[in-house]
C-alpha cells in the first residue's frame, strides 16, 4: 500500500523514530519526512500531526489532509493559520477505547472505593476499615458519550454503577441513562457523584470544569479529567476542594503539559495526577489506523473518523 506524494511526520521526539519506520513499514514507496527534515515541501501530500507549530502546515502548497495522532484534534484546530479547506482525520480504534476504559474504570473503582483513604492508613499502619456502598448505590456521570465515554459507561454500568451520561445530542445506551445539552446538564450532575470528563474540547466545553459546575454536583463529588486540560477553570481546583465541593480530583491532563513542577497541584494530596498516558496510543497500533485511513482518503472510500470543522470534533 502507498498513497501518491510524500508524508510529512510532527510528534514528540520521544516517539518521532518509532512513528516514522512504522508508517513507513505500512506505506512503502511513500516517503515519510520528519518536520525539520523535509527536502521538498511541495512533495508533502499529507500530514500527521502532534501539537504540529502554527502555521507550519503552511509550508506545503500540496497538502490534501491533515492526520492527528490521537482521538481528540484540538491541538491541530488551535493552529489559527491552518491552510483552508483541507480535510482533517483523527485515530480511533479498538485499543484507544479499551486503554481508556481500563483507565477509567481504574480510577472510578479507586474513588468508589476510597483507596486514597486506604493508602493513608498504610502508610500509617493503621487497620482501618473503611465501609463503602455498594456500585450500585454510586452514581457515576460521564460527560461525553463518543466513541471513549459511550465505551467507558458501557463497561461501567456493566459492573453495576448507576451511570449517567451527558452529549451533546440525545444517546442511547443500554444501562445508561442518558442526558443530552445546556437544558439536561443539572439533572446529569446531580446524579454524579463520581464526574468523569471525556468531552472534546472545543470552544462549547472549555472551562466546563469549573466552580459553578462543581457546586451542583452532590457535594463532595469526585473528579476525573482524562479529557484535556482546557476543560478545567485550574483556578478553581483547590477552591472546590477547600469548600468541600469536592473530596478528590484525579487529573491524567493539564493546560501545560507537561505539568511544571512548581504548579500547585503537585502539592496537593487531593489530586491525584498522570501524565497524559489514559489513552495513549502507541505507534504499531496508531501507525496501522493512519495507514488504512490514508489509503482510504487518497482511493475515495467513506471515512469514519473524518472531523467536522463547524462542531470542531
Ligand atoms: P467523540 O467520539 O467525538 O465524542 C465526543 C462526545 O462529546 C460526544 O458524545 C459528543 O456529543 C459530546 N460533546 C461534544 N461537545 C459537546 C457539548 N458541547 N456538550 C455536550 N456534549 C458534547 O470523542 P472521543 O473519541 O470519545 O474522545 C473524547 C476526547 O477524549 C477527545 O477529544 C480527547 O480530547 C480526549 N482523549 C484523551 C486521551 C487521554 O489519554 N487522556 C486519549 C484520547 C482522547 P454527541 O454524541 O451529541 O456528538
Ligand atoms: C490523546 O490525548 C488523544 O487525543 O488521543
Amino acid at each position: 500500500m502507498s498513497v501518491p506524494g510524500e508524508i510529512v511526520l510532527h510528534v514528540g521526539p520521544a516517539r518521532a523514530a518509532w512513528w516514522q519506520r512504522r508508517l513507513s513499514e505500512l506505506l512503502p514507496g511513500t516517503p515519510v519526512r520528519l518536520w525539520d527534515a523535509v527536502p521538498d515541501p511541495a512533495a508533502v501530500t499529507a500530514a500527521v500531526v502532534w501539537k504540529h507549530p502554527p502555521g507550519g502546515l503552511r509550508r506545503f502548497p500540496a497538502l490534501r489532509v491533515i492526520v492527528s495522532i490521537g482521538a481528540g484534534v484540538d491541538h491541530v484546530l488551535a493552529d489559527p493559520d491552518l491552510p483552508p479547506g483541507v480535510p482533517l482525520l483523527r485515530i480511533t480504534g479498538e485499543d484507544l477505547t479499551q486503554r481508556m476504559t481500563e483507565y477509567v474504570v481504574w480510577q472510578v473503582l479507586a474513588l468508589h472505593r476510597r483507596g486514597w483513604e486506604l493508602a493513608a492508613a498504610r502508610a500509617a499502619r493503621e487497620w482501618r476499615q473503611i465501609v463503602t456502598p455498594v456500585a450500585g448505590r454510586r452514581g457515576v456521570g460521564i460527560m461525553g458519550l463518543g466513541r471513549l465515554g459511550g465505551a467507558a459507561a458501557r463497561a461501567l454500568a456493566g459492573l453495576g454503577f448507576r451511570v449517567h451520561g451527558w452529549a451533546r445530542t440525545p444517546r442511547d445506551i443500554p444501562g445508561v441513562t442518558c442526558h443530552a445539552g445546556a437544558g439536561e446538564l443539572d439533572a446529569f450532575l446531580a446524579a454524579a457523584e463520581i464526574l468523569v470528563c471525556l468531552l472534546p474540547l472545543t470552544p462549547a466545553t472549555e472551562g466546563i470544569l469549573n466552580l459553578d459546575l462543581f457546586a451542583r454536583l452532590p457535594r463532595g463529588a469526585a473528579l476525573v479529567n482524562a479529557a484535556r486540560g482546557g476543560h478545567l477553570v485550574e483556578e478553581d481546583l483547590i477552591p472546590a476542594l477547600d469548600q468541600g465541593l469536592l473530596c478528590r480530583a484525579v487529573l491524567d491532563v493539564a493546560r501545560i503539559e507537561p505539568l511544571p513542577t512548581d504548579h500547585p497541584f503537585w502539592a496537593d494530596p487531593r489530586i491525584d495526577i498522570t501524565p497524559h498516558v489514559a489513552s495513549l496510543i502507541d505507534p504499531d497500533t496508531g501507525a496501522r489506523l493512519i495507514a488504512e485511513n490514508l489509503r482510504r482518503f487518497f482511493a475515495g472510500e467513506k471515512l469514519s473518523d473524518l472531523i467536522d470543522p463547524a462542531r470542531g470534533y
